[in-house]
């Protein structure tokens, strides 16, 4: 039998730990608070952006928001950053994305302070992570390490097969399985025979954004499957890029979609959080 990884209780205990840590800090004058930029109204924006501000409330993160409309300037979104940026009383800025066509992501991204880069993303970060340095990590990828070990998952020597190269997710998640002494190959979509490689993996992560592409046939007998995708099928229900029925039998352990990586993310966002409070 599979075991099934529940992110939604490990994302719980993160949250519970950092509910203490932030408590402590509180008691020695130090608050802690994020900063939420939107600009536009995407619905999935939106609700992600209500999630985060929820998880804030829940471990005792003051967040602020701001809800810009989609013709704000680029110009206008850059002041505003640099504010934040100065700002002593902000520990961390997060500009939810997508942003609209008329704005340039690599030129907010890098505008936000490396310090208070929550999401990992400024290029310091991403240098310092391919670096082996301590910086802040993208989020989705930190959740996944924290599940494999929370659940007691070898890492070391064990080979890693990553479907998806975006910068959110594969190559971050790359770096942090090498650091972690694995095996690791990436996989994208101009990769030949894909599953000849994907059956190698004795810790599978898919990334690649395709409902239920991953099959039995992709997987090797007794493999870690690490899901990260989230789609919305035509019956209105959540999937991943794996197709879970297909490959539970298979695999010795398993993230299921939803309740599985999706959790995370949150979870180590305000990990983050917490970790530009300590420096
Ligand atoms: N849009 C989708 N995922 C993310 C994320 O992790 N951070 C931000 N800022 N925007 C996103």
């Amino acid at each position: 039998m599979a075991t099934i990884i529940d992110g939604k209780k490990i994302s719980g205990d993160i949250k519970n730990e950092l509910k203490d840590k932030v408590a402590k800090l509180n008691e020695k004058n130090i608050t802690i608070t994020l900063c939420v930029i939107q600009v536009g109204n995407d619905s999935a924006s939106s609700i992600y952006v209500r999630n985060k501000k929820k998880a804030c409330e829940e471990i005792g993160i003051r967040s602020i928001s701001y809800e810009l409309p989609e013709e704000t300037s680029q110009e206008e979104l850059i002041n505003l950053i640099q504010e934040l940026n100065q700002r002593p009383d902000i520990n961390g800025i997060l500009v939810q994305l997508p942003l609209p066509k008329h704005i340039d992501e690599d030129t907010i991204i890098k505008t936000i302070s490396p310090e208070k880069d929550v999401d990992g993303f400024h290029p310091l970060n991403v240098g310092k992570l391919s670096l082996g340095q301590k910086g802040l990590v993208s989020c989705t990828p930190a959740g996944v390490i924290q599940l494999l070990k929370r659940y007691n998952i070898p890492i070391e020597g064990k080979e890693c097969v990553i479907v998806g190269r975006s910068n959110i997710v594969g190559k971050p998640m790359s770096m942090l399985m090498l650091k972690e002494n694995a095996t690791v190959t990436i996989c994208h979509s101009k990769t030949k025979n894909l599953a000849e490689v994907t059956k190698r993996a004795d810790i599978l992560i898919v990334a690649m954004g395709k409902p239920k592409f991953i099959t039995g046939e992709y997987v090797k007998e007794g493999a870690v499957v690490i899901d990260v995708g989230i789609h919305r099928n035509e019956n209105n229900k959540i999937c991943g890029d794996v197709d879970f029925d297909d490959v539970v039998d298979k695999v010795s352990a398993i993230t299921p979609v939803p309740g599985g990586v999706g959790p995370m993310t949150i979870a180590m966002l305000m990990h983050n959080c917490v970790e530009t409070a300590m420096n």
